[in-house]
């Protein structure tokens, strides 16, 4: 695993598509008032909202869904590749984030640009990571599916503990500037979420074009198109035989592998670490 990962301020990420160089050009990145920062934890709906943002600001237009790769349109702040696709992004620029708010760049907390950080019930991002941690040859071997829980909740996957994430973000007393969203509401109605997320960001956008941005967001359409299904990307690094990128895409399929032992102690672990926090989850564990 040393040689997969690489640390950073307590946190564990991987080599393939991070470095020092990345994280520290995402450190001077210098935001704009008008750029849009997509916030998850792994495994949260990041590459949806790679799909999302791009035809809500642009009021519909699919040409960047078509033309250009997820990774590269709507880039990682700390990833390798965007130093080498900043000064093409289209404006307004979106961008995608996996890191906790006390690792956000100075330029971020003294701009106005907005955030919305997406959540998803952690026992289904903990089932896609294991999923992922199969098929992601730049990852370590999740090893059994007992083993992978204890790694989770301690922490020691990548971007670190889920819940240390929820409280850096939750709490960071954004005002007006955050918007929270969950996995599964934009499960449970597409077209809701977008105009939630449309009004939040000042869009407008008519309902015909919602419709269409839901229709070209869906899992169906995602998993049908090449440059956000990650076909693009060598078989050695991530290998979609083992499982898809875009597994199964629903809420819930936590219930498919959880023992009840497993559980317990999944929710026990959690809520011990969220007690006393004043936000509450918009899931029950
Ligand atoms: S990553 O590696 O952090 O960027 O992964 P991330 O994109 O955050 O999460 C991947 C999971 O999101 C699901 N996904 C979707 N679900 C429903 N609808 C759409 N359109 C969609 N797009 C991505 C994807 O399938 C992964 O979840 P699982 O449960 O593994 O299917």
């Amino acid at each position: 695993s040393e040689e997969m990962y690489l640390h950073y301020h307590g946190l564990i990420v991987p080599k393939e598509t991070h470095s020092y160089e990345s994280l520290e050009f995402a450190q001077g990145f210098k935001f704009e008032d008008d750029d849009v920062l997509a916030v998850t934890y792994p495994k949260s709906g990041t590459i949806w909202m790679q799909e999302i943002l791009p035809l809500v600001l642009n009021g519909g237009d699919l040409t960047p869904i078509h033309t250009i790769p997820n990774w590269e349109r709507v880039p990682w702040l700390e990833e390798k590749q965007l130093a080498r696709v900043v000064d093409k992004l289209a404006s307004p620029r979106a961008l995608v984030s996996h890191f906790p708010y006390n690792l956000m760049p100075p330029s971020f907390c003294t701009s106005k640009a907005k955030v919305i950080y997406v959540m998803r019930n952690p026992k289904d991002i903990m089932v896609s990571s294991y999923y992922f941690h199969q098929m992601a040859g730049f990852l370590e071997d999740p090893g059994t599916y007992d083993e992978f829980m204890d790694k989770f909740l301690e922490g020691k996957v990548m971007f670190g503990k889920w819940t240390d994430h929820m409280k850096s973000w939750r709490n960071s007393e954004l005002g007006d500037r955050i918007m929270y969203i969950t996995y599964e509401e934009m499960a449970q109605d597409l077209p809701a979420a977008l105009r939630r997320i449309s009004d939040f960001l000042g869009c407008n956008l008519t309902e015909e074009v919602i419709q269409k941005v839901a229709e070209h967001c869906s899992f169906k359409s995602m998993q049908n198109n090449n440059m956000s299904n990650f076909s693009l990307i060598p078989k050695v690094y991530l290998d979609h035989d083992k499982s898809p990128f875009l597994r199964k895409g629903i809420a819930g399929d936590w219930k498919n592998h959880f023992s009840s032992e497993q559980l317990t102690r999944f929710t026990s672990v959690i809520s011990k670490e969220l007690e006393g926090e004043s936000f509450s989850l918009p899931w029950s564990l």
